[in-house]
């Protein structure tokens, strides 16, 4: 996601919900494309050392992260809430051709109440995808829970550090890479990154560093 400044999470004119359907299909429909178009620059860090297997990308727009991952041999599940980012995001793999779009499957689903199937993936990656402290924990662990032994965890959002930069109406909905990190059992996983992380970024115009909360945790195989 290289849209660098964000509008944020609220409710909007027509009270739609931040995290509902309705809110994000009218936001994609508002413009023809929003993200970049470039994979996520904290999940190409983290994930192009990775063997590719399977992977969910949860939250996945216009699916430049998964087709990112599907050029590399991912086979990916790519949800969003989203149908119009998910017809866009289908309607962009078909031109990549049949190869990279057979290895991709996109999915409508509202992450707060949806459990994918467990241990079923090597790479989970969630991106900047915002929610309020009483769904995080549940949702963390929904997504946890989809990771099969020896498999990774990314969670990745905007770092509250940055608020004062770059101020947000709901800072609540930014926890620190550690405060995501301490909802998995340490029993079972390993927090191998845990940090707030620079990225050049551009608001308002102006260039400067912005932070991402980057988690990267394994799951103990
Ligand atoms: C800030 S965008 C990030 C998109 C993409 N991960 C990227 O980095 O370019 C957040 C995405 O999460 C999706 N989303 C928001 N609430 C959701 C929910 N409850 N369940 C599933 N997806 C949701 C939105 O439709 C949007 O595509």
């Amino acid at each position: 996601m290289s849209e660098t400044h964000h509008q944020h999470d609220h409710v909007d004119a027509a009270g739609r919900d931040p995290h509902g359907q309705a809110y994000w299909d009218a936001r994609y429909a508002s413009r023809e494309r929003i993200w970049s178009g470039e994979p996520n620059r904290q999940l190409v860090a983290e994930a192009a050392s990775l063997p590719p297997r399977r992977a969910l990308d949860v939250g996945c727009g216009e699916g430049a992260d998964a087709l990112w991952l599907a050029e590399r041999g991912w086979r990916v599940t790519a949800v969003d809430v989203s149908e119009v980012a998910l017809a866009r995001a289908a309607a962009r793999a078909r031109e990549l051709g049949h190869a990279v779009a057979g290895r991709v499957a996109w999915e409508q689903a509202d992450a707060r109440e949806w459990a994918p199937p467990v241990a079923a993936y090597e790479l989970v990656s969630a991106q900047y995808l915002h929610f309020a402290p009483e769904v995080r924990p549940q949702v963390v662990r929904r997504l946890a829970a989809a990771v099969a032994p020896g498999g990774v965890l990314l969670y990745v959002g905007h770092d509250p550090s940055d608020l004062d930069v770059v101020p947000r109406p709901h800072p609540e909905l930014l926890p620190a890479a550690s405060e995501v990190g301490r909802l998995l059992d340490g029993e079972a996983w390993d927090v191998e990154v845990a940090e707030a992380r620079p990225r050049p970024a551009t608001h308002r115009g102006q260039e400067l560093t912005l932070h991402d909360a980057v988690l990267r945790a394994r799951r103990r195989g």
